[in-house]
């Protein structure tokens, strides 16, 4: 059997367009959601992440504040751009691209996000709600991996969810999302990570895989059930010297040989990232929402 592909860039585009409906009739309303993007340093991956996010707001007509700053910000100046956004009505959303430069303490920038603008889901309020099931901005990548397998119509209550990787990104989030006692969760979860003793022992019993290790062939064929449905996070360049930027993309499963064990599978890239952005450009939309009395 060869396996269904599940196809990010077409469920994000589906996406986008009701989000553009929502936005444009919130103009009509002389409400415009804006998003406030912070960048400290260069790091490649982190600069197309930025520009792809800054790109996609465009597109749908969120209005976007854009903040590149050097590398060697400190702390206060950080803390300081972000207390401003934080006290700027034209900005419903706050984003600072982790990771952040040494200099810089994460926790102490995250803790200062303002709760009702932390559209990436990462102030621990947002992540204290989330764990209890309370309504929250729900963190970007997993939201967008459980929207995934709902509308590719995957059944998860009762499944058994077996996810690879204990970062605060995804591999906790996704877990914890997919438990709750809620329409689209109900799965029976386990959290594999990198002192597990047999990750394979694991995998072969799942009915959903979700890969979040950040290694290429973390996911051979041989760990994976006939007919399970495998969600690959990772993004990984590997040397390619037959492509002329000299890397190619792969995700954390070995994707041509578990296409051909599993039911449904996600590619890289095409498959989670574009879910990721959208997202995003949902919670900024919720926020304006918010912050403007509609929801
Ligand atoms: N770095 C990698 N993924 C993310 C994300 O979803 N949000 C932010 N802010 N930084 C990231």
């Amino acid at each position: 059997m060869s396996a269904k592909i599940i196809d990010g860039k077409q469920i994000a585009a589906d996406i986008r367009e009701e989000l553009k409906t929502t936005v444009a009739g919130l103009k009509e309303k002389g409400i415009v959601p804006g998003l406030g993007v912070i960048l400290v340093g260069a790091d490649p991956a982190s600069q197309s992440y930025v520009t792809a996010k800054e790109r996609a707001c465009e597109n749908i007509g969120i209005y976007s504040d854009d903040n590149r700053l050097s590398a060697e910000t400190s702390q206060e100046e950080l803390l300081a751009l972000v207390d401003k956004m934080n006290n700027d009505p034209k900005i419903n959303g706050i984003l600072v691209q982790l990771p952040l430069p040494k200099q810089i303490d994460e926790a102490t920038v995250l803790l200062a996000i303002d709760p009702e603008k932390d559209v990436d889901g990462f102030h621990p309020m947002n992540v204290g709600k989330m764990m209890v099931g309370e309504d929250t901005f729900l963190p970007c990548t997993p939201h967008g991996i459980v929207q995934m397998l709902a509308r590719s119509g995957v059944e998860t209550s009762g499944a058994h969810v077996v996810v690879i990787g204990r970062s605060n990104i995804v591999g906790k989030p996704v877990a914890n999302m997919l438990l709750q006692k809620k329409e689209g969760a109900n799965a029976t979860v386990t959290l594999c990570h990198t002192r597990t003793k047999d990750v394979g022992h694991f995998t072969r019993q799942a009915d959903i895989i979700i890969a979040a290790s950040g290694w290429p062939n973390t996911v051979t064929a041989d760990m994976v059930k006939e007919g399970a449905v495998v969600i690959d996070v990772g993004v990984n360049r590997v040397d390619d010297p037959s492509r002329e930027r000299g890397y190619r993309l792969v995700g954390d499963v070995d994707f041509d040989a578990v296409k051909e064990k599993a039911s449904m599978i996600t590619p890289v890239p095409g498959g989670v990232g574009p879910m990721t952005i959208t997202m995003l450009l949902y919670n900024t939309v919720e926020s304006a929402k918010r912050a403007n009395g509609m929801d």
